[in-house]
C-alpha cells in the first residue's frame, strides 16, 4: 500500500532516515513537510507506536492531476468506500491547499465529502453522515498545484503532542524538532548529553526517550476505528516491546530556576533520568560527548542576544565536545560567530524560519 507521513517542513531527510530505521522502507519527500513510501500495514503501528519525527501517518487511496473540483469529484466518485467505512461511521474530510486555485481547501473538502456519500449509497444503499468535530474516520486531502492526494489519517492526534507534556512554557519546543536535533547529534548510549538552554526539558527528555525507546504511550491512535486492519499485530507490538537501559548521563541547564523547576517535573511524568541544574551557559564548561541547543531568539524573550551569543559561542568552541547541534531563529544568525558548519539545516517552525547547525 502506499503510506505517505508528515514532518517537519525542512527536516525531512532525519524522518526519512527514522522511517529506514524503524520499518525498511524508502521514503520520498513528496513535498516540503509530507513524505510518500510503499509500506505494509504492521508499518502503520509500528510508526504511530515508535516514531518521534513524524507526525502522522496517512494511508493514501487516490493519487490524481486535477485541474477543477469536478476532477476531484470524478477522482474520489469511483473509490469503493464500503471498504474503508462501515455504514454506521461517521467521517469528516480536511484539506490543505497549496498554489492558486479559483476553489478555497472548503470548496474541496466539500466536494470530497459529496464523493464519498454518493459513492458510498450507490454500493451499498446507506447515507454516510459527516461529523467535523469528533469523526470515526478523517479523510485527508492535499491539493498542491494541479497534484491531488487523498489518505486516511492513521494517526488522530499528532504525534507530536507528546503525553509528558505537562508543562509548557512559552519558549518550548516542539517534542518532533527536539528529536530530529538529538538523531542529528549521533548520539549514542553510554555517551554524556547537554542542552545547556534547557527551558522546560523538551530536548534532554528526547534524547532519553530516543536511547531508551520509548514508545507513543498513553494515547489513542485514528487507526483503531479503522476495522479493516488486523491491530492484533500492534497488540503484540506492545506487550513485546522492551524499553531499553540508558547507559548515558543526560543533562538539562538553564539559567531560569523556574523552567529547571518545570523541567525536573517533565522528566518525572516522562520516565527520564535527566540531570537538571541551575547553570550559565556563557561559563559553565560544556564539556560533554553531544550538545543540543535552542538558543533564544529573543522574539518571545527579551534578552541580550549579541552578548549571549558572543558569550555562548565563545564557551562552546573551547570546550571539548564530539557534536553540538544549535538551533535559533533565521533573523538571529547575524548573532552567530562566522564559522564552518559541518551542516546547516533550514526549517521551519510554525511561522518563525528556523536553522539548525551543526558542528563536530
Ligand atoms: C528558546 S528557550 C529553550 C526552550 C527549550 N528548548 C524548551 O523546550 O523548553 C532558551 C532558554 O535559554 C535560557 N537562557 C538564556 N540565557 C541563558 C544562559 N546564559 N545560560 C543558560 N540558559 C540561558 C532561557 O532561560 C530559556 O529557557
Amino acid at each position: 500500500m502506499l503510506l505517505s507521513a508528515t514532518c517537519n517542513p525542512g527536516l525531512e531527510e532525519i524522518a526519512i532516515q527514522e522511517i529506514k530505521e524503524r520499518v525498511g522502507r524508502e521514503a520520498e519527500m513528496f513535498h516540503r513537510g509530507l513524505l510518500v513510501f510503499k509500506g505494509k500495514e504492521k508499518d502503520i503501528f509500528k510508526l504511530n507506536y515508535f516514531s518521534k519525527t513524524l507526525h502522522r501517518i496517512i494511508i493514501v487511496i487516490e493519487k490524481a492531476r486535477i485541474k477543477t473540483l469536478n476532477d476531484i469529484y470524478s477522482a474520489v466518485k469511483k473509490i469503493d468506500f464500503s471498504s474503508f467505512i462501515k455504514p454506521e461511521q461517521t467521517f469528516a474530510v480536511r484539506t490543505k491547499r497549496h498554489g492558486t486555485h479559483p476553489f478555497t481547501s472548503i470548496d474541496i473538502s466539500s466536494v470530497i465529502g459529496q464523493g464519498i456519500i454518493d459513492s458510498f449509497q450507490e454500493t451499498t444503499g446507506k447515507k454516510l453522515k459527516v461529523n467535523l468535530s469528533e469523526p470515526d474516520i478523517t479523510f485527508l486531502s492535499e491539493v498542491r498545484g494541479d497534484s491531488f492526494l487523498l489518505g486516511i489519517d492513521t494517526t488522530g492526534e499528532s504525534l507530536h503532542k507528546r503525553w509528558y507534556r505537562k508543562h509548557t512554557y512559552i519558549t518550548s519546543l516542539r517534542s518532533t524538532i527536539a528529536n530530529s536535533m538529538v538523531r542529528i547529534s549521533r548520539l549514542r548510549n553510554k555517551e554524556t548529553f547537554l542542552d545547556p538552554m534547557c527551558g522546560v526539558g523538551m530536548i534532554p527528555i528526547e534524547a532519553y526517550h530516543f536511547l531508551s525507546e520509548k514508545p507513543n504511550k498513553f494515547r489513542n491512535f485514528a487507526f483503531e476505528k479503522l476495522f479493516w486492519l488486523n491491530t492484533s499485530f500492534f497488540e503484540k507490538l506492545k506487550t513485546s516491546h522492551r524499553e531499553k537501559h540508558v547507559e548515558s548521563r543526560i543533562y538539562g541547564f538553564d539559567s531560569n530556576r523556574k523552567v529547571v523547576e518545570l523541567s525536573v517535573e517533565n522528566s518525572r511524568v516522562a520516565e527520564a533520568k535527566v540531570n537538571f541544574f541551575v547553570s550559565d551557559a556563557t561559563v559553565y564548561p560544556l564539556d560533554f560527548d553531544r550538545i543540543c541547543v535552542d538558543m533564544p531568539y529573543g522574539i518571545r524573550m527579551k534578552t541580550h542576544l549579541r552578548k549571549l551569543y558572543d558569550g555562548f559561542f565563545r564557551n562552546l568552541l573551547r570546550s571539548d565536545f564530539k557534536k553540538a547541534v544549535i538551533l535559533t531563529a533565521s533573523k538571529c544568525m547575524k548573532f552567530v560567530p562566522k564559522m564552518d558548519f559541518e551542516k546547516i539545516y533550514t526549517a521551519e517552525y510554525g511561522d518563525i524560519g528556523i536553522k539548525i547547525l551543526v558542528l563536530g
